[in-house]
């Protein structure tokens, strides 16, 4: 069976593009039914266009309030009625109805080695802080902002010379890799939410997260292969 994926964005929809990458080849798999900005602008929609994809934006600017706008957004995204919701670079807090209406399949990338920097201007405050480690993380999305079960994070190096702007580029090129390995496991049926716990292959994941250093090898291979 097809997984059924629909993403959400705002921007310029980078991880998007891995994503639809890394499903060219297995059409049968996964399959992404729509993208939706509540940004009309976004390149990504742009993207999501040119590979012949749905692209729909849903503009917040049009609703009075952030309820009104996610029961909007609920209604679009269920005439697709996806498997998988994966925010990416979707730059919204998420009412209690929108994250439980998907729990359990509704996944967040955020530029920061999550617990730290939750929120926004992540590069800017690994900076500040003299932090020598950096990353991204992909976790499940559930009513505390940034702060479901972890998945996995791919981490970087900070050098003495990075700015914000160069933190940003070598996290997302991170990202690029860690979004797709997940989503493969989520199509794969790999990777469950189970009561407010995260599980790979039925065993659970610590705390911490994994790290992406540790699935070299799942990147290089074939995810499909049997
Ligand atoms: C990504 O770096 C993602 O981690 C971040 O926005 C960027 C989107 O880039 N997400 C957040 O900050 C969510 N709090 P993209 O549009 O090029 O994929």
């Amino acid at each position: 069976m097809t997984c059924r994926i629909l993403v959400l964005i705002s921007g310029s929809g980078t991880n998007l593009q891995a994503l639809i990458d890394s499903l060219q080849a297995h059409p049968d798999k996964g399959q992404i039914v729509a993208v939706i900005s509540n940004r009309p602008q976004a390149l990504g929609l742009e993207r999501a266009r040119n590979a012949g994809l749905n692209a729909l934006a849903l503009d917040n600017r049009d609703y009075p309030d952030r309820e009104s706008y996610d029961q909007a957004l609920i209604e679009q995204i269920d005439r697709f009625r996806p498997d998988l919701v994966l925010l990416a670079g979707f730059m919204r807090i998420l009412t209690e109805q929108f994250v439980s209406h998907y729990r359990g399949f509704l996944l967040n990338i955020h530029p920061s080695l999550l617990p730290k920097y939750k929120g926004l201007n992540t590069h800017q405050r690994v900076l500040d802080s003299g932090d020598s480690e950096h990353g991204s993380t992909v976790h499940f999305v559930t009513q505390e902002l940034d702060g479901g079960p972890l998945i996995l994070q791919a981490s970087i190096q900070v050098l003495s010379d990075d700015t914000p702007a160069s933190l940003a580029t070598r996290v997302q090129q991170q990202e690029h890799n860690l979004y797709p390995l997940v989503m493969h496991w989520f199509i794969q049926g790999r990777l469950r939410l189970v009561d407010d716990q995260a599980c790979l292959d039925g065993q659970a994941i610590p705390p911490a997260g994994l790290r992406l250093e540790d699935f070299n090898n799942d990147m290089r291979e074939d995810p499909y292969a049997s």
